[in-house]
């Protein structure tokens, strides 16, 4: 796989998927634009990034739930670098909580991250993927077909992602774009830090998942990396509307 001279944008790329994401594209020699909240965080990745080709990447400190930042990522994107070659919706957010104990804050938050933005985003940047006949990667989740009763707004945000991700690529088919997901199972980031969970619960939960994994090994970020770059390549190029699911066997039970 090459992205030599694709522009590749990813979203929540100063963490966790996203981080990896954009050092696995760095050494595939694309082109790349990282947005998130935490601008030393991303600074530090778009370093990192750097090292691998010697490829400066963009880095954009944007809120995606903020629609004049959205405006902004797109429009400095195009004009930095010319055009949109693949669009990478991954910035989420977790919020624990069954029906009994929520607030409509917690489902705001998780809604207007995990689907709202994702909506507004590729809005914004389907003009230039039909001009470059690019493709659109969102990071869904098993959690989109697995019910949870501990975290209900979170697997009904990526429940309607699937949906929106499958919507847009029959549309934009006929235009040459591709429109594709993956669904990862349980991988260690800082996703959990807003649980409120200790250290010590976070890894017996960790190690609870694991051991219910059929595969018994936890998956690691460039794992879920590798086939978000392999949907975005050419090796992909007959697949759209796929939800593809990286999750060491967790969905078989
Ligand atoms: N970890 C898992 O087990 C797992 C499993 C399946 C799917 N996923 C999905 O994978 C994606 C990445 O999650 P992760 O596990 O890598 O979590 P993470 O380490 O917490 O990273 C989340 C990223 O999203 C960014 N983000 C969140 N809200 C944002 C906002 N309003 N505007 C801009 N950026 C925002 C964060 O940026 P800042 O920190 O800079 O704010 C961070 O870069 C999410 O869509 C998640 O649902 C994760």
């Amino acid at each position: 796989m090459d992205f030599n001279d694709k522009v590749v944008l990813i979203t929540g790329a100063s963490s966790g998927i996203g981080a990896a994401t954009a050092i696995y594209f760095a050494n595939l020699s694309a082109k790349l634009v990282l947005v998130g909240r935490k601008e030393n965080n991303l600074r530090r990745i778009a370093a990192y990034c750097e090292k691998s080709k010697g490829i400066q990447p963009l880095t954009i400190t944007a809120d995606v739930t903020e629609d004049a930042e959205v405006d902004k990522i797109i429009e400095e994107t195009v004009r930095h670098c010319g055009k949109l070659d693949v669009l990478v919706n991954n910035a989420g957010v977790l919020k624990p909580g069954g029906i009994k104990n929520s607030n409509m804050d917690n489902y705001d938050t998780v809604m207007s991250t995990n689907m709202r933005a994702v909506y507004h985003l590729t809005m914004r940047a389907t003009p230039h993927l039909i001009e470059s006949k690019g493709c659109i990667v969102n990071v869904s989740s098993i959690s989109s077909t697995k019910p949870n009763a501990l975290t209900i707004a979170y697997n009904v945000s990526k429940a309607a992602l699937d949906q929106f991700t499958k919507c847009v690529a029959l549309e934009l088919a006929a235009d040459g774009v591709r429109v594709n997901s993956v669904n990862p199972g349980f991988v260690k980031t800082n996703i959990l830090n807003d649980t409120g969970l200790s250290e010590d619960q976070m890894e017996l939960v960790v190690q609870n998942i694991v051991n219910n994994m059929p595969l018994k090994k936890p998956l690691q970020v460039d794992e879920v990396a590798g086939v978000i770059a392999f949907l975005a390549s050419n090796k992909a190029k007959s697949i759209t509307g796929s939800c593809f699911v990286i999750d060491g066997g967790s969905l078989l039970k």
